[in-house]
């Protein structure tokens, strides 16, 4: 028995919602192949598109790893799984590459094993998948690759996840090629804050949610603003003010950093603009000697 399955990229933060706030994209994403075999334990047969960086090491790797300790929780380590994993997408880039790993094997696994939990059951599992990758067990990429379109995590403690009517938008991701770790930026967050920029910022979290239950594309826009986290991220981001600016005189709803970065994503109402504005921001890269990655995709509304 075996599956095909695909999970998406992601989104997180979306500007004001440091941690809060994801959404999923159609493309980039990762596919993946499971199969059930006869011989106990999880191995990886194979990984593409990783550059040889990901561990094959079935404890070591996100993909393998959460499905170890789902199999675990089911007190089914009886079982046999061959994981073959294509990574098309950029890897360290803040587009949740590692959750999109995570959710990929561990909705495979279930689906192979009949359904015994639900997505919500699977998202614990996904953020011990991305904590053995980065560190850390957030959940603004791994929820929206689970369930996609836009998702709220309304706390971490006790776990609890929101899922936001989706709008028709289309996201524009670019994805300069330069090392910006989560570790460090994170590190380089102030731990407090102004009330006022709080006050301003859980103004715009607030007026972005109303807006995608309104589909009030204004709002939207409006909201999309970031006074804590930004303005310091933003430095490490080559060129981030001028292709802010040129996005935003172009047809943006929105810019800003997706994750923790290096890349880029911009919100529109028209395909067109969208592709318009990433594709001359690619040029201005390249001339600029920075090489880059471009996608254009709807907004993913299901996950894998
Ligand atoms: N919200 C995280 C950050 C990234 O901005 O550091 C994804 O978990």
């Amino acid at each position: 028995k075996s599956i095909k399955v695909f999970a998406p990229a992601t989104v997180a933060n979306v500007v004001c919602g440091f941690d809060i706030l994801g959404f999923a994209v159609n493309e980039p994403g990762d596919e993946l192949v499971m199969e059930l075999t006869d011989k106990r334990g999880v191995k990886i047969i194979s990984i593409e598109g990783d550059e040889g960086k990901l561990p094959l090491d079935p404890q070591k790797n996100t993909v393998s790893a959460s499905v170890i300790s789902l199999l675990k929780k089911l007190e089914r380590e009886d079982l046999g799984i061959n994981i073959q994993l294509k990574k098309k997408m950029p890897m360290g880039s803040g587009l949740g590459s590692s959750s999109a790993s995570a959710v990929a094997g561990l909705f495979a696994a279930n689906e192979l094993l009949g359904q015994p939990l639900s997505k919500m059951e699977l998202l614990p599992f996904a953020m011990e998948g991305e904590a053995l990758a980065c560190g850390h067990g957030h959940a603004d990429n791994v929820a929206p690759a689970l369930f996609g379109g836009f998702t709220l995590i309304k706390s971490y403690d006790p776990l609890e996840v929101i899922a936001l009517p989706v709008p028709k938008l289309y996201c524009a991701l670019l994805y300069p090629h330069v090392d910006v770790p989560t570790r460090d930026a994170r590190q380089i967050i102030r731990s407090k804050v102004l009330l006022k920029d709080a006050v301003t910022q859980w103004g715009n979290i607030a007026g972005l949610i109303s807006s995608l239950y309104t589909h009030d594309y204004d709002l939207l826009g409006r909201c999309l603003k970031d006074v804590i986290v930004e303005p310091i991220r933003s430095i490490l981001i080559p060129e981030f003010d001028f292709m802010k600016a040129y996005a935003m005189e172009n047809g943006a709803l929105g810019f800003g950093i997706s994750g923790s970065g290096p890349t880029v994503f911009s919100l529109y109402k028209s395909p067109d603009d969208g592709q318009k504005v990433i594709t001359n921001l690619q040029r201005m890269l390249a001339d600029k000697g920075i090489k880059s990655n471009i996608y254009l995709s709807e907004i993913n509304e299901t996950g894998p």
